[in-house]
């Protein structure tokens, strides 16, 4: 194969960005776009010069001249138009999250298994200098015995378009968890090698978007007055196998003094890690208060790129190994479920 063929479904705000990362892959190409909206479809197709262009979803997935196909739509259509296309024979780059539950998460996985074709989710922050460069000291003992990892994303107002999708439960599965959350929740387990949940508790909120608050600039989707009935904050506190524990925190909106505060702080008996900006720090000879470092890591990036469509072409081709392997979107989306589902039962909820 010289070039990797793409159709890509969703012409939305980050169908926009996704197009030009995949063309700036010197072997891929895209044949063909697909959006419900016309006008917005067309904007896509003429920005890019796509030449064909379906309303239709189906009839993309079943065009013999594409080899790949990367979904960005809505939640809801993750699972279904993914399935649909790895059953056609396609790859399959989609957007986060993976899907709304579990059970539809794992058929995408059954479907990826029976077509031998390759399914990512394309979870960008992964591929970032500093994520790569903490994943490997901590894969080689540089911060001792990982025990735990904080994760936070905090937008003081930073809810998507109010009235349109991202803010219905039917449509979107969840708010500020699904949305940013699944980021940094993703991110901490990835730079600890943490895929083991054994259990989790957590609590959701919604005190802001119900009210017509805290709206931000993100999606290019009309606003319908959809009913916004998702959390804009949750917190959890994860346990995995061995005794690790994540906390994760997360706003789309919440009194704060800064506009945007994210991170994934690691913990070991050696040494500690931030990941924005990537820094380590660690006793320096004399332990005490008075040598320790703050030190910014060589790079030791992996993937030189760190870009996730040129990962998923380069593994289509043969050239690389996916960054995102399924089995760990798997152990993501349970995490997330059970989250949701703690905070309906107020209780911890076990994770096999
Ligand atoms: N990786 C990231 O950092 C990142 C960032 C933003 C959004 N996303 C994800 O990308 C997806 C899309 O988000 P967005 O911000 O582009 O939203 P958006 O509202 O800007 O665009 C969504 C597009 O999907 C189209 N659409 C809706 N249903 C469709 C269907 N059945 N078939 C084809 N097209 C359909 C809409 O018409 C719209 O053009 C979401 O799942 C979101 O979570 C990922």
């Amino acid at each position: 194969m010289s070039k990797v063929r793409f159709g890509v479904i969703g012409a939305g705000q980050i169908g926009h960005n996704s197009c030009k990362s995949i063309l700036g892959h010197d072997q891929a190409e895209i044949l063909a776009a697909s959006d419900v909206n016309e006008p917005r479809l067309k904007e896509l197709t003429d920005k890019f010069e796509i030449g064909k262009s379906y309303t239709d979803s189906a009839a993309l997935i079943n065009d013999p001249d594409l080899d790949a196909i990367y979904i960005g739509v809505p939640n809801k259509f993750h699972a279904p138009l993914a399935k649909a296309s790895l059953e056609a024979g396609k790859h399959v780059i989609l957007d986060k999250p993976f899907a709304m539950n579990i059970g539809e998460a794992q058929g995408v996985a059954d479907a990826a298994a029976a077509s031998g074709k390759l399914f990512m989710v394309g979870m960008n922050q992964r591929f970032r200098g500093p994520s790569q460069t903490i994943r490997k000291l901590v894969a080689d003992g540089k911060l001792g015995e990982i025990y735990h990892a904080k994760a936070f994303w905090f937008r003081r107002s930073g809810i998507p378009r109010l009235g349109t999708w991202f803010g219905n439960k039917s449509m979107a599965g969840g708010g500020a968890l699904l949305d940013i959350g699944v980021h940094l929740l993703d991110l901490a387990l990835f730079v600890s090698n943490q895929f083991k949940p054994v259990a989790v508790s957590g609590a959701t909120y919604t005190k802001f978007g119900n009210r017509g608050l805290g709206e931000g600039g993100w999606g290019m989707s009309d606003r319908e007055d959809i009913t916004f009935d998702v959390d804009d904050f949750a917190t959890a506190l994860i346990k995995f196998e061995g005794g690790v524990t994540v906390t994760l925190d997360v706003s789309w909106a919440i009194h704060q003094k800064d506009a945007n505060r994210h991170d994934v702080h690691v913990f070991g008996t050696e040494g500690g890690a931030s990941l924005f900006p990537g820094e380590i720090y660690h006793y320096g000879e004399n332990p005490g208060n008075d040598d320790y470092q703050v030190v910014t890591p060589e790079p030791q990036v992996a993937l030189v790129h760190e870009e996730r469509f040129f990962n998923f072409i380069n593994s289509i081709l043969g050239d690389e190994e996916p960054l995102v392997n399924i089995e760990e979107s798997l152990a993501v989306q349970k995490i997330l479920d059970g989250i949701y589902e703690s905070c309906a039962t107020g209780k911890e909820v076990r994770i096999s």
